[in-house]
């Protein structure tokens, strides 16, 4: 049997594959198992920050590998601990759990939000509010934290506490606290799954000054925008606002799994011993890669990533057959006259992956793109949008 007769005969059917067999690539090329190329603008949904075998981080993962690659959370490995303190460094949040997905980095921050509320305020405060379009992963709670009712049938009854307002609608998230006992709030500040749609400045700062007002806590979900991909090193950090969690994986190591779940000031010591674990989280080869990446995603990088930003939404605002483009960063959503699925299939024929996001074509380059590489890609963009 091919890979695609085994895929289909042995593994559970979850994804609709597109008809590509994938064997190698080298930055931001990919090859299939004909040889023909592609320039890869999908990073496996916005993990491979600086593309695909990217040497520096490559030498990092190798040598943490030949050197231990597990020995459990029992004892103590310098990977992870240092791993926390850039983190803590560059955000100044003040301690850091880690896991291997970013359901588990938004579980983690369910948890630490429950207890927090409960320890200072009673088990009654325990609802969290979410908004409508959000994605929080997979799990039965994360996908009762996910504000798309598409993704929970099938799956009742899910985790109960859970509230959905509409995104930059303030007057609904107040409502919400006022009505219930709330322990948090949780956001996307772009919405990635739902649409790559940035959330207003004005919502995210009311609700950010209602949080601290009424001690719920803020939880940003950076899981796909965060490490760099906004053009700042963490998404809110384009929004003024200082949360209490800040969750994140994907692009955290670069293409191994890794969660973080960051916590500040007020919930830095509301998890004891035992109360939470994870038998691979904080591993060390993940962490390996995530402290090279990280200590990349410098001011030139970000830098780097706000022009390659600038070049796309230039080119693309207004072109023949492009509705509109929205997103922040590397980070970017076009509607499309034509089906979005239509588009990204011309792309792929002509050498461009490109993936969707609910009705759109969804960008996720590499933050170290080439400009030529990106520049070529773009016009292969704007041909299938025209066409
Ligand atoms: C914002 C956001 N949160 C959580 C998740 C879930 O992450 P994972 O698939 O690593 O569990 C995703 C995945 O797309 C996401 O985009």
């Amino acid at each position: 049997m091919n890979t695609k007769q085994l895929d289909s005969t042995y593994i559970a059917n979850t994804y609709a594959r597109f008809a590509l067999n994938l064997v190698r690539g080298k930055g931001s090329l990919v090859w299939d198992e004909n040889g023909k190329e592609y320039i890869d603008l999908s990073t496996g949904i916005a993990v491979n920050t600086f593309g695909i075998a990217d040497e520096m981080w490559a030498a990092a993962v190798t040598e943490q590998l030949g050197t231990l690659q597990h020995m459990s959370n029992l004892y103590y490995t310098n990977p992870c601990a240092k791993l926390a303190q850039m983190l803590c460094d560059k955000t100044g949040m003040k301690k850091v759990f880690f896991s291997n997905s970013g359901a588990e980095a938004n579980e983690c921050a369910i948890k630490v939000a429950r207890k927090y509320a409960a320890d200072k305020k009673g088990k009654d405060h325990y609802h969290i509010i979410t908004l409508e379009n959000s994605f929080h992963g997979r799990t039965i709670t994360t996908l009762a934290a996910t504000g798309q009712a598409v993704f929970h049938e099938d799956f009742t009854p899910l985790t109960e506490g859970f509230l959905y307002a509409k995104a930059n609608d303030f007057t609904a998230v107040k409502a919400l606290t006022e009505q219930h006992k709330c322990a948090a709030i949780m956001m996307e500040v772009v919405q990635g799954e739902g649409g790559v749609m940035p959330l207003d400045k004005d919502f995210v700062s009311a609700v950010a000054a209602l949080c601290a007002e009424q001690d719920i806590l803020l939880i940003t979900d950076e899981v796909q925008v965060g490490n760099g991909r906004s053009g700042m090193l963490y998404g809110y950090m384009n929004y003024g606002i200082t949360p209490d969690i800040v969750t994140t994986a994907k692009g955290l190591a670069g293409g191994l799994p890794l969660g973080a779940t960051m916590l500040g000031d007020k919930v830095q010591d509301t998890l004891t011993p035992g109360s939470h674990g994870s038998t691979f989280g904080g591993n060390p080869v993940c962490c390996a890669g995530a402290l090279n990446i990280l200590s990349r995603l410098d001011e030139a990088t970000l830098a780097g990533v706000r022009e390659r930003s600038a070049y796309i939404f230039d080119a693309l605002n207004g072109a023949p057959g492009v509705v509109r483009v929205s997103g922040l960063g590397l980070m970017i959503g076009i509607k499309t006259e034509k089906d979005a699925a239509d588009v990204i299939g011309r792309c792929m024929e002509q050498g461009v992956l490109v993936i969707k996001a609910k009705d759109k074509v969804r960008l996720l380059p590499a933050l170290n793109i080439p400009m030529e590489t990106l520049k070529k890609a773009i016009a292969v963009l704007k041909s299938a949008c025209a066409e």
